[in-house]
């Protein structure tokens, strides 16, 4: 695991978006997964400001790490944050968006889409694998869309899942741990004052750490950063 402290949530776009370039420079083919909320905003801004002329868009396919069962018009939607801020700027092809459809029937959805991914990416031990997963880390500890409250979701045998939103009860779709640490990379992606106590607990391993499924990010390729604003970082010893 590596840890990679920034000033603040820009600098964290900055340094991810060069990572990102890195990674994908080199590569035939790239399959990642996008993670939603606040934070991919300004990820994506300046990942298509900095980098939109510069990376060859029509070799990476974009997937999500989890979708709200909203329609791709709404505003919670993941799918419509990431057009609002990336794929309306770049020169990538419809055919390398796989949106989860969050207008569709969740249940059916998560069949639907782990069998996507199950087509379109390589197995390995006949789970799908992402060259990079990016993913956020809720106040509560959560990722993805795994909450600690559904915390047995993370290990499902099936790849994607229906899971729900504690506060709200919104129905999301989710890819479950076994896809987020058979990755070949995961990015996490942390920013602000909020997660702080829970970066502390996950990074520090306090009592109880466990109860938060961003602690069980965990890739048996061993390669995990976190680009983390002090914000976050602000109660570590
Ligand atoms: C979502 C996300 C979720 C997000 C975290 C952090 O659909 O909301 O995938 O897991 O990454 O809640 O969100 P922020 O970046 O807004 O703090």
């Amino acid at each position: 695991m590596e840890l990679k402290i920034y000033k603040d949530k820009q600098e964290v776009a900055e340094r991810f978006s060069a990572y990102f370039s890195e990674l994908v420079k080199g590569k035939t083919e790239v399959h990642v997964a996008l993670s939603g909320g606040s934070t991919p905003k300004i990820v994506f801004d300046v990942l298509a400001s900095d980098y939109g002329d510069n990376i060859d868009w029509n070799k990476i396919h974009f997937y999500w790490g989890d979708e709200r069962c909203v329609p791709p018009t709404d505003d919670q939607s993941n799918y419509k944050m990431t057009v609002d801020h990336l794929f309306s700027k770049i020169p990538v092809p419809e055919r390398n968006i796989h949106r989860i459809l969050g207008e569709a029937d969740p249940i059916g959805e998560a069949m639907r889409y782990a069998n996507l991914l199950e087509i379109n990416l390589d197995r390995i031990e006949g789970v799908p694998q992402f060259d990079l997963v990016i993913l956020g880390m809720g106040d509560d500890g959560h990722t993805a869309s795994i909450f600690p409250h559904e915390i047995e979701l993370w290990n499902t045998q099936d790849h994607c899942v229906v899971a729900t939103h504690p506060d709200s009860g919104q129905k999301r779709v989710s890819i479950n741990g076994k896809v987020i640490n058979t990755a070949k990379e995961v990015a996490f992606l942390v920013t602000g004052a909020g997660k702080a106590e829970k970066v502390k607990a996950i990074l520090e391993k306090t009592e109880g750490f466990e109860a938060y499924p961003a602690s069980l990010v965990n890739p048996r390729s061993g390669k995990v950063v976190w680009f983390i604003d002090a914000a976050a970082t602000a109660k570590l010893d």
